[in-house]
């Protein structure tokens, strides 16, 4: 059990008493103290799981030694004792982080639903607090969780361009990676983390939006443009920019990109004078823009721009027990969100979530977990209430590039080449992925996209 151990503050010895016998009698171990030294000394050598504190003590308030514990990290939950009449007390109290309050005389069976829950909020938020540690002794960073080797490495990138302050990064990955997080581990990490940061999604915004969005506009620059207003450039100077999704931006803003990243400089849409701003640019896409750049849809000087620091954020398929605690992670999110209280998933449960090719990345995980959380009771998550999702479109488990030999037979060379190309069309041209699905290297798909005019 996580919470054992109470300490009850209060200088009337009776009331201490009192409480105790009833503490006990439900299984507790208490621990007592009669002014603010004293709690301070069983704090330290007692190590009390929660504190039920006095408002009025002989030596200051409740309220102030409630402040002292909150800045320190402890989690030890506090319950204030107040009087009915000082309302504001509990409050002020709630306002600085108390638990719960109760008010004299202790009515017990109310006490102790209090701590009950109390317990169980301790120990969610212990829990998590110790997947973060865990995540740090392996190198981890904010936000991101995952030990597996490729995250590792993503890790130690992160890290390393957060120590500079101005690099521009492109991230890279499939829908639902973290592009979005990772952007702001970096942003958080880096001595910028005080400024904004704000992010900007191309893919919803018509042209004319994006260019105001961006850069802002003059009074009157288009119809509706009736007050003069500052873009994301200049509301988030000396901070961080996320343009999500780059590879849908028009020729036109292309442009514009280009003269900031190469100057530092921008006008407002309709404005003349020129604006410098101190910003750090991070870019996101799930197309490859390479390909984009070859079709003449990007433009290569940006491309190039953009590309002076790369992370890819790896699909979750290759992230191996990652994915069990992402898993656990959420589900410790939505147990608190939904009041639930599961404790895992089961055996068969991870094997299933370990096969699976995840198109959706964490998000789909999160999103499994959320339904079955939310959907179901009890303490592990089986796998009948995942299956209901996704997950039951487990078509991967087919070959899916299955071809008929016909009675006249085929070539070698003419079924590889179509597979080839199969492979090519099923991952958007990634080679990298493509070579994956068809279990050879990179370099030797290149070499038989390359016998096979395919490159
Ligand atoms: N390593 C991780 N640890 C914890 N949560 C994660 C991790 N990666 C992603 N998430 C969560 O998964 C969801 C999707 O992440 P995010 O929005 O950053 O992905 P994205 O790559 O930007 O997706 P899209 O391409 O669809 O925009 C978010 O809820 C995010 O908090
Ligand atoms: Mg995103």
């Amino acid at each position: 059990m996580y919470c054992k151990k109470i300490l009850i503050v209060d200088d009337e010895r009776l009331i201490r008493w009192s409480v105790k016998q009833e503490l006990i009698k439900s299984g507790f171990e208490v621990v007592e103290a009669d002014s603010v030294k004293s709690a301070r000394q069983a704090i330290v050598d007692d190590d009390p799981d929660i504190m039920i504190l006095d408002q009025m003590l002989p030596d200051g308030t409740g309220i102030d030694l409630l402040t002292e514990i909150q800045n320190t990290n402890r989690i030890m939950p506090v319950i204030m004792l107040t009087a009915v009449d000082k309302s504001h007390t509990a409050v002020k109290a709630l306002k600085l982080g108390a638990f719960d309050y109760v008010t004299k005389p202790v009515n017990i069976e109310e006490l102790i639903i209090i701590i009950e829950r109390c317990c169980e909020a301790t120990r969610l938020k212990r829990q998590v607090a110790q997947l973060m540690k865990d995540q740090e002794k392996t190198g981890g960073f904010s936000g991101l969780l995952g030990s597996s080797a490729p995250m590792k490495n993503v890790g130690e990138h992160i890290n390393k361009i957060s120590q500079s302050n101005c690099t521009t990064v492109l991230i890279t990955g499939e829908s639902g990676t973290g592009k979005e997080l990772a952007a702001k581990a970096i942003h958080f990490l880096s001595d910028r983390r005080d400024k904004l940061f704000l992010p900007v999604n191309f893919s919803a915004l018509t042209e004319t939006i994006v260019e105001s969005e961006l850069f802002g506009h003059e009074r009157g620059a288009f119809t509706d443009a009736r007050q003069q207003k500052k873009g994301i450039f200049e509301l988030a100077d000396s901070g961080t920019i996320l343009l999500d999704e780059i590879g849908n931006i028009s020729p036109k803003v292309q442009v514009r990109l280009l003269r900031v990243l190469e100057q530092k400089i921008f006008q407002r849409v309709g404005g003349t004078q020129d604006i410098s701003v101190d910003v750090r640019i991070i870019a996101a896409t799930n197309q490859p823009l390479e390909q984009l750049v070859k079709e003449g849809k990007f433009r290569s000087d940006l491309y190039y721009r953009l590309n002076v620091a790369t992370i890819q954020m790896p699909p979750l398929r290759d992230r191996g027990d990652d994915i069990i605690t992402l898993a656990e992670f959420f589900i410790h999110e939505f147990n608190i969100a939904f009041h639930k209280n599961f404790k895992g998933i089961t055996e068969e449960t991870k094997q299933i979530f370990l096969r699976y090719d995840w198109p959706g990345n964490v998000r789909e995980l999160r999103n499994v977990v959320e339904r079955a959380v939310l959907m179901d009771d009890g303490e592990y998550i089986f796998s009948h209430s995942v299956e209901l999702g996704h997950i039951h479109k487990l078509g991967h488990e087919k070959p899916e590039l299955a071809f008929e030999l016909g009675s006249l037979g085929q070539s070698l060379d003419d079924i590889e080449k179509q597979v080839l190309t199969k492979a090519l069309e099923k991952t958007n041209k990634n080679q990298s992925q493509a070579a994956k699905i068809l279990k050879i290297s990179r370099d030797t798909l290149r070499y038989r996209m390359k016998k096979h005019d395919l490159l």
